[in-house]
């Protein structure tokens, strides 16, 4: 985890997925998730495990909202500060901080979102999570989950192989909605994403290949190669869903 977010590596990554993202598909996701969860009236958001920040920044283009960015690694809090403008530092804010331990002021969000980030918190830590988010949530807030489920416990050795190296927790999406149901939310909508993700890992992976000689410049053939095959292995194991990516929209 410390290696997987260090700067080399958040930044070859992020050839991959495209500019202030570290996860697939781009805006057109962000545009089709937004769509799909009906959000309106957004003026403050939290989003945790905001990576890069270019969903971070979106939640202010798109909703005109102040956001806070929260992330564990220091690096990519870094990057953001680096690469923002003094103008949109005054609607966008990144932290440095754990999502399990970091307090913010109560009923004081409207949108709490998490993509691609619940999964590196062990099962027995998630209750003080949702705890925690709720507490943080204004009354008829939305909760947003886009997150890597399990759907079967028997899968190949390069999954389990995968989850161990990565220090992956996913969870049945029966035990999410379980844990939210329990700490106060109503769940108003959950989709499986598995098809489209599968698509966007595809679509980015043909990218990087045409701009193979591009990404030399700046990284070495091991890590081109490192790349491509992690994003092989992804197809692999969501296309036999091993791993399904879940949609949870939950209201507080
Ligand atoms: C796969 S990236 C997703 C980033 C972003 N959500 C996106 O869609 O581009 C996961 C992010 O979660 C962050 N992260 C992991 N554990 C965390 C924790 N306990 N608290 C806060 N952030 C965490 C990582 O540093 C990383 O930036």
């Amino acid at each position: 985890m410390k290696n997987r977010y260090a700067r080399k590596s958040i930044l070859c990554s992020e050839k991959y997925y495209g500019r202030g993202f570290h996860s697939p598909g781009g805006y057109e996701v962000l545009d089709l998730l937004f769509k799909t969860l009906e959000l309106d009236n957004i003026e403050n958001v939290l989003e945790v495990g905001s990576g890069l920040g270019a969903a971070t920044h979106y939640f202010n283009k798109y909703f005109g909202a102040q956001v806070i960015g929260l992330d564990l690694s220091q690096d990519m809090v870094d990057i953001c500060k680096k690469r923002q403008t003094s103008d949109e530092s005054k609607k966008v804010e990144f932290i440095q901080g754990d999502l399990r331990f970091t307090e913010f002021n109560k009923n004081h969000f409207d949108l709490i979102w998490i993509r691609e980030t619940l999964l590196y918190i062990p099962e027995n830590e998630r209750k003080k999570v949702w705890n925690n988010f709720y507490s943080f949530l204004k009354p008829g807030g939305t909760l947003a989950i886009i997150e890597w489920c399990r759907e079967r416990e028997s899968v190949p050795d390069e999954v389990v192989e995968y989850r161990k190296t990565s220090n992956h927790h996913d969870q049945y999406p029966y035990e999410l909605l379980s844990d939210l149901g329990n700490s106060g939310f109503t769940i108003f909508l959950l989709k499986d994403l598995t098809n489209l993700y599968v698509q966007n890992l595809k679509d980015g992976l043909n990218i990087l290949q045409e701009m193979e000689n591009e990404f030399k410049k700046d990284f070495t053939v091991e890590e081109f190669k490192a790349l491509v095959e992690r994003v092989e292995l992804k197809i692999r194991a969501f296309t036999r869903r091993d791993f399904i990516m879940t949609l949870v929209k939950a209201k507080k």
